[in-house]
């Protein structure tokens, strides 16, 4: 695990995308997992900005999200295939039939998303926020370290963090249908990201603590190939 420590959101976007763009670069149809939340928006505005000044060519990228609520459409302001078409996807030249975002209301069959990865022939980095409790995708804790692709209840704790993207509370919708821990551990490459001081616990787990289903995040301590980029307060405990 190579841990990478920077100053600010700023210097972690910057980190994170020029790393994205290298492995483009090198691989032009090479296949994304992405992530969404406040963590991966520094780096998103790089790649756009990167996009109008080097037009770094994304017509064959192409892109594997890890989540997605249940029950909002992919309209819906707040879904996450909205956020990802909003803060990347139409601001580069991606073929948008080469993105996937699961399906928060035709979910009936969650592994076809793993079958689906499978057939393009795997994750070759996939790029990972972390929860205040250490999940990874919306694997919460105690999550089986061999999950697929499922429809998985939120925990408290994630629907308390997440109210800040609602009006209410009472919107934050409680399941999501999200990749499972074995399927981002198929991933070739990982690189997650933290930033801030909420997430210094979670970051201390990753990196130090006991491979535990109770920190779902520790997963990643048996996969060969994580890259952790950190801001100074999300590295403080480490
Ligand atoms: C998002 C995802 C989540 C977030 C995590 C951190 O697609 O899978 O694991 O990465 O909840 O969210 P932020 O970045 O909003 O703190």
């Amino acid at each position: 695990m190579k841990v990478i420590k920077v100053l600010n959101n700023k210097e972690v976007g910057k980190m994170t995308a020029e790393l994205i763009l290298e492995n483009i670069h090198s691989n032009p149809s090479i296949v994304l997992g992405l992530a969404t939340g406040s963590t991966p928006e520094s780096t998103y505005e790089y790649l756009i900005g990167d996009f109008k000044k080097n037009k770094t060519d994304w017509s064959k990228v192409r892109t594997f999200n890890l989540d997605e609520y249940v029950g909002l459409e992919p309209t819906h302001k707040k879904s996450y295939r909205y956020f990802m078409d909003e803060k990347l996807f139409k601001s580069v030249n991606i073929n948008i039939k080469n993105t996937h975002v699961p399906n928060g209301i035709n979910n009936t069959d969650p592994e076809a998303y793993d079958k689906l990865i499978a057939e393009n022939g795997g994750i070759d980095l996939q790029l990972l926020g972390i929860g205040t409790n250490g999940h990874i995708g919306f694997n919460e804790p105690g999550t089986s370290f061999e999950s697929l692709t499922s429809v998985v209840d939120l925990a408290q704790e994630t629907i308390d963090v997440n109210s800040r993207f609602f009006a209410s509370i009472d919107e934050v919708p409680k399941q999501a249908i999200s990749m499972g821990l074995q399927s981002i551990m198929n991933a070739k490459k990982v690189v997650l990201i933290a930033i801030g001081k909420n997430k210094a616990e979670a970051i201390k787990q990753l990196v130090n603590g006991n491979i535990s289903i109770n920190w779902p995040c520790t997963v990643l301590q048996k996969h060969k190939d994580v890259t952790i980029i950190v801001d100074e307060e999300a590295a403080s405990l480490i």
